[in-house]
Formats: C-alpha cells, structure tokens, sequence
C-alpha cells in the first residue's frame, strides 16, 4: 500500500484557504484519489471541543497555553485520524496544522519559536506535511477584503500589528522549509491562484 500525501493549507482570514481548500478536494477527487479532508484545531470529538474553547473565549491567556491545547487536539488528530488515512492509502488535505502555531503563537503572541519546535518534535516525531500551501496576504489586503475601507481604529491597528508579526512568522517558516512550503500570492483573483494551484498538484 502507498502512503498518502498530507498536504496543509495556511494563510490568514481574507486569504481565501476556504475557497481554496473546497477546490482542491474536488480536483483531487476528480482525480480519483481517495482524501480525508480536516482542520486543525480540530478533527476529532477531543479536537473540535478544544477548537471552541480556544476560538470562543476572549479571555487573555497565555500563548503558552494556547500552544499547549492546539498540541494536546494536534496528538490526538494524527494518532486517530491523519496518520491512519496515510497509512491507508488516502491523502489527507488539513486547514492548518504546526506552521499555525509557530505563525500565530510564536509571531503573533511572542512564544519562544524554539518551545514549539520541542512540542513539534515530542508530538509529530518525523511526521510533516509533504506539501504546505501557504496563501500570502499582507494584513490590510486580508482587512479590506473583510470590511469597508476606511482608516483602522486603535483596536484594529493593534490586530494589524499583530497579524504582519503572523505573516512574518509563516514567511520564516517558508524560508527554513524552501521545498515543503509553497508561498502563493493570494492578493490575485481566485482564477489566478486556481492556475497555480493546478500546476503544483499536477506536479505531486
Ligand atoms: P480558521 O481555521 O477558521 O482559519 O481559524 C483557526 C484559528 O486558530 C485562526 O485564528 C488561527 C488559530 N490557530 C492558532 O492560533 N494556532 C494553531 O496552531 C492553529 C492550528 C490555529
């Protein structure tokens, strides 16, 4: 039996990962091959009850904690879900996983990135994404896509802050891992990146 390919998709809101991800299943499935599609957190009973208390609250917490809970429905998820799909032949397509939480934790709320890479070691072991899909937006684009364009307030100057130390973290990430993670510029129309997308699936 050959094992699946794990692709992963990343990006911030605006980036259009969901539209993304909705036209990759149909043309690998088109392909005939057979997918599990999930996200993270999430993909299990333990991760999706993780998934709402960490998305939500908007009570402070510690990033360190909230590293702690994606890891903890992150174990889960490849002992219940990604890593028996691999193993049966099936590829796995999964919105999100480990380059979130160097990108959000570590870039956005100022984690030690080596922390997560002792997390990312204790709990993947050598299981990584053969392909990650990272949509590329800066944070005003991804804002202006999501609301009118007028000037940010304080509150939403500090999220823009927030969200360029996000893209920060994910364009480090595609820098130390140059042939998993493809940086795919979402600021194009849907076709455009629909172009892209079938190139790099016809070439895996
Ligand atoms: P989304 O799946 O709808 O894009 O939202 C998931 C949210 O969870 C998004 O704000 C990013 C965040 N997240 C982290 O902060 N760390 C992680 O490790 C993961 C997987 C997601």
């Amino acid at each position: 039996m050959t094992r699946g390919r794990f692709i992963t998709l990343e990006g911030m809101d605006g980036a259009g990962k969901t539209t993304h991800l909705e036209w990759l299943r149909a043309r690998l499935l088109a392909r005939g091959i057979a997918l599990t599609v999930t996200r993270e957190p999430g993909g299990t009973a333990l991760g999706e009850s993780l998934r709402g208390l960490l998305l939500d609250s908007h009570e402070p917490r510690q990033p360190e904690t909230e590293a702690l809970l994606m890891f903890a429905a992150r174990s889960e998820h490849i002992a219940r879900v990604i890593e028996p799909a691999l193993a049966s032949g099936q590829w796995v397509l999964c919105d999100r996983f480990t380059d979130a939480t160097y990108a959000y934790q570590a870039g956005g709320s100022g984690m030690a990135w080596s922390r997560i890479a002792e997390l990312e070691r204790w709990v993947q072991g050598g299981l990584q994404p053969d392909l990650t899909l990272y949509f590329d937006l800066t944070p005003e684009v991804g804002r202006s896509r999501t609301r009118q364009a007028r000037e940010p307030d304080r509150f939403e100057r500090e999220q823009l802050g927030f969200y360029e130390r996000v893209r920060a973290a994910y364009l480090r990430r595609a820098e130390e891992h140059p042939d998993r993670i493809r940086i795919i510029d979402a600021s194009q129309s849907i076709a455009e990146v629909q172009v892209e997308l079938e190139k790099i699936i016809l070439s895996i």
